[in-house]
C-alpha cells in the first residue's frame, strides 16, 4: 500500500524543501591561508596570482592546451563566437538554458535551431545539413546535462562545410569521452562555474581550446580589448575572473574527484529504484562516456505513469521536493525567437516532446541515501494514486 501524497491531503514527505542542488564549498580551514594572504597582497582581480594558477590547474585537468577564465559562462561564450569572428548563421539546439541562443543574438547572429535525438536530447546530427545555408558560419551544440554530442559525426560535417564547432560545455565539467577530456573536442569548449553546477567558483567559467590566437583573442576580449597599457586592441568588455573566485576554484578543484563519485552513488541508486516504476524514461548517455552526473533527469510518459510532467510537477512540489523543468520552455518558443523560421514546432518534433516530458530531480554531494529513497518512494506513490489524483487536480 502506497502513502498517501500530499496533494491528496496526506503529510509532505519534506517538511524542509528539498532543493535541486547545493554548491560544494570550500570550508573556512580550507580558506584561511588563501584569503590571508589574498588580503594581505590586496591583489584582487587582473591577471592575479590566483587566476594564473587557477588556470595552469584548468588547463592539466582539462587536458587542454590553453585554457582562459571569466566571470561567467555565458560571458565567456559570447566573447569565444566574437573571437572567432562568427557571423551571419549558427546552428543549435532549442533545448537548453537561454545562455546558448541569446549569445549568438549578442554578436548580432541568428540561431537556426536543430532538433535534438529523442534518446540523447543533444542536437541531431542529421539534420544538420539541411539547415546549413551560404550564411551559415558554425555550429554551437550542447553536450546537454553533461551528455557529450555526437563529436564525431558533427565535426565531419563542419570539416567538410567548413564551418567551426563550439561546444557548450556548461554543464559537461568532468566528463571524458573515448578515454579523453571533453575539452578535447571542437574548437572551443565552455565550461561554466556557476554555483549550481558541479565544480563551482560561486560565478564564473572558461573556454578551452587549442589554438594560441584565439586564446590570446580571449584574453583581449575579456580586458575591454587592452593589451598594454597604451595598447587596445580589440571591442572588448569586462568578463575577467577574480581572485576569489580562482581560489574557490583551486580549492573545489581538489575535490572533483571526490564529488562526481558522490554524485554516482547516488545517482545509481536513483536509477536503480527509479525503473522499478512504469511510465519512468531516462536520458541515454553516449557510449564511451565517463560522466558526471550532473543531473538526474527522468521523463514522464503520462500513458504508463498516469500524470502528466505538469500533474506531477505539482505532486512533488506539494511534497516538498523542488524540482525543475530543465528545460521547459524550448528556446525556440521563447517570444524574442518564436518568429524565426527554424523556430517552428512542427520542425523540432522530438525537442517538444522532450521538453514536455522532463523533470530534473534533487541531486547534490551532501544528499542523503535516504532522501534519494524518500523522493522515490514519494514518486511512486503519485504514480500508485494517479487516477485520484488526476480526479482532484481536474475537480472544478
Ligand atoms: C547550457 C548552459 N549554457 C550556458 C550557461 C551559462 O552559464 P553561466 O550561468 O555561468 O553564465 C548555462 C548555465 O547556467 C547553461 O546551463
Amino acid at each position: 500500500m502506497a502513502r498517501k501524497p500530499a496533494v491528496l491531503g496526506g503529510k509532505p514527505a519534506f517538511n524542509n524543501k528539498i532543493y535541486i542542488t547545493r554548491p560544494v564549498v570550500p570550508t573556512m580551514n580550507e580558506l584561511r591561508p588563501f584569503l590571508s594572504d589574498l588580503l594581505r597582497r590586496k591583489w584582487l582581480t587582473n591577471d592575479g596570482p590566483y587566476i594564473q594558477r587557477f588556470e595552469r590547474e584548468l588547463r592539466a585537468y582539462l587536458e587542454a592546451p590553453y585554457c582562459a577564465t571569466f566571470c561567467n559562462g555565458t560571458l565567456a561564450l559570447q566573447l569565444t563566437i566574437q573571437g572567432m569572428k562568427l557571423s551571419g548563421e549558427v546552428i543549435t539546439t532549442p533545448f537548453t538554458f537561454p545562455a546558448t541562443p541569446h549569445v549568438l543574438y549578442w554578436n548580432n547572429i541568428t540561431p537556426v535551431f536543430c532538433d535534438i535525438d529523442p534518446e540523447t536530447y543533444n542536437i541531431d546530427h542529421r539534420h544538420i545539413e539541411s539547415l546549413i545555408s551560404p550564411r551559415t558560419s558554425g555550429i554551437l551544440a550542447v553536450h546537454i546535462f553533461g551528455n557529450p554530442c555526437n563529436t564525431e559525426e558533427l565535426e565531419k560535417i563542419a570539416r567538410s562545410h567548413g564551418l567551426k564547432v563550439i561546444y557548450d560545455a556548461a554543464h559537461a565539467f568532468g566528463v571524458r569521452l573515448n578515454g579523453k577530456s571533453i575539452a578535447s573536442y571542437g574548437d572551443a569548449s565552455m565550461f561554466s562555474f556557476h554555483a549550481t553546477k558541479i565544480f563551482n567558483t560561486m560565478e564564473g567559467g572558461a573556454v578551452a581550446c587549442s589554438d594560441g590566437h584565439l586564446y590570446q583573442k580571449l584574453r583581449d576580449l575579456r580586458n575591454f580589448g587592452i593589451r598594454g597599457e597604451e595598447e587596445i586592441v580589440d571591442t572588448g568588455i569586462n568578463a575577467k575572473m577574480n581572485e576569489l573566485q580562482a581560489i574557490f576554484g583551486l580549492i573545489n578543484l581538489k575535490k572533483i574527484d571526490e564529488t562526481i563519485k558522490k554524485r554516482k552513488n547516488l545517482f545509481t541508486r536513483y536509477l536503480m529504484n527509479l525503473r522499478k516504476i512504469p511510465g519512468i524514461k531516462f536520458q541515454k548517455i553516449t557510449d564511451k562516456t565517463s560522466y558526471n552526473y550532473a543531473y538526474l533527469v527522468i521523463e514522464i510518459l503520462h500513458e504508463e505513469f498516469g500524470l502528466t510532467r505538469d500533474e506531477t510537477f505539482i505532486c512533488l512540489r506539494e511534497e516538498g521536493i523542488i524540482v525543475r523543468k530543465y528545460f521547459y520552455p524550448l528556446c525556440s518558443d521563447y517570444p524574442c525567437y518564436r518568429g524565426l523560421p527554424s523556430a517552428k514546432r512542427e520542425l523540432l518534433p522530438n525537442a517538444n516532446m522532450v521538453s514536455s516530458r522532463v523533470l530534473s530531480l534533487p541531486l547534490y554531494c551532501e544528499m542523503k541515501e535516504k532522501d534519494v529513497d524518500r523522493i522515490v518512494e514519494v514518486i511512486f506513490s503519485i504514480h500508485y494514486h494517479a487516477g485520484k489524483i488526476k480526479k482532484k487536480l481536474h475537480q472544478v
